[in-house]
């Protein structure tokens, strides 16, 4: 029986990059029957809001997603959808895998890695409050369930990709009670699997030890804002935004988006790269448990970046988004 997915395109060029994935996961043989749902500004005139109850339903239901971006108009009162869908549906873990992709230019090269992002509290809990005029305080919230959940997370997830080490980040030399909460209740999850080694970094070593020698990490787990800083610059380790997937996944469910925005100067035109929604689109695969089907698209990619000739201008090519896709299609 098809497995129902909910299908969000965005917009800017989510509907472009989400026409390609959708019909090179069809190609792949992973029997998925999508279910389209439109979501951000052109909702608000008939819904009177960029995230209609109705979508919410539709994720609730089939549990997971693949998005597309979504613009974030500046300055108007209007939530992002991304951050709504995220707390509504309790999507505590943002999962990024890097990988360096042959022939995507990257000062690096052998860079094999997972970055888990705690996804609900630390500074982003979001309580902060004025205290007089000239002064602001924001309060960092670090729980022992949440820390262990994310902790259980990130060593399910190497247990089942056959990895090797989990890292802990933290700065647990000065925030002893926040950050050393995170580093204990990690540690105490460790301890459930002894096959995989588990070190910790302190967040400002790591940074400078990801840019000399990425290719010695294997999964990392960090709290939401070191977490979120650290997911960038590994984006920037492995080629930029137009290659970096992404996911979001809770206890019962799953919304799976690239990391890219809706890049506004190139909509329409048919120059967006398409391979980071479409290795999103191989993250659910594997969520779903379409295994082969994910190593058949990844083999798909890698086959279409060895000719230059398929690829969008960022990767130094000249086709156009479907045309990569039809490349990708062909091989499939
Ligand atoms: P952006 O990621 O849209 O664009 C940054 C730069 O990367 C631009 O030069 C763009 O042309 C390029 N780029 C991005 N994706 C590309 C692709 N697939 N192929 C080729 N080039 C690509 O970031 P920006 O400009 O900060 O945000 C634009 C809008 O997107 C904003 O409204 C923002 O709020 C929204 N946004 C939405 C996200 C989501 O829905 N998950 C995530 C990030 C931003």
């Amino acid at each position: 029986m098809a497995v129902k997915v909910t299908l969000i395109p965005g917009d800017g060029i989510g509907p472009e990059v989400s026409a390609v994935t959708k019909d090179v996961i069809s190609a792949s043989g992973a029997d998925i029957e999508w279910e389209l749902v439109e979501a951000g500004e052109k909702c608000i005139e008939e819904y009177g809001t960029p995230l209609p109850d109705h979508v919410l339903e539709t994720v609730r239901r089939n549990k997971v997603a693949l998005k597309g971006p979504i613009t974030t108009p500046i300055g108007k009162g209007f939530r992002s959808v991304n951050v709504a869908l995220r707390q509504s549906l309790q999507l505590y873990a943002n999962v990024r895998p890097l990988r360096n992709l042959a022939n995507v230019p990257s000062r690096y090269s052998g860079v094999n890695m997972v970055v888990v992002r705690e996804n609900t509290e630390d500074l982003y809990a979001g309580v902060e409050h004025r205290v007089g005029r000239d002064a602001a305080e924001s309060i960092k919230i670090i729980t022992r369930e949440a820390s262990e959940r994310i902790g259980r997370y990130a060593f399910e997830l190497a247990r089942r990709e056959g990895r090797k080490k989990v890292t802990i980040v933290h700065k647990a030399n000065i925030m002893k009670l926040s950050d050393g909460l995170f580093l204990d209740s990690v540690r105490q999850v460790a301890r459930d699997y002894p096959e995989i080694e588990c070190d910790d970094r302190i967040i400002d070593a790591l940074c400078m030890n990801l840019v000399q020698q990425p290719e010695q990490f294997d999964v990392l787990v960090l709290p939401n804002l070191y977490g979120d800083i650290v997911s960038d610059l590994g984006a920037g380790l492995i080629g930029g935004l137009g290659v970096a997937p992404g996911a979001n996944i809770g206890e019962d469910g799953a919304v799976f988006e690239a990391v890219h925005g809706s890049a506004p100067q190139i909509a329409g035109k048919n120059l967006a790269n398409p391979l980071a929604m479409l290795l999103s689109g191989v993250q659910m695969l594997k969520y779903l448990g379409f295994s082969a089907e994910a190593l058949r698209v990844e083999q798909a990619v890698d086959a279409v970046l060895a000719h230059k000739e398929n690829l969008t201008p960022d990767l130094g090519g000249s086709a156009g988004t479907q045309e990569m896709g039809e490349a990708m299609i062909r091989i499939l």
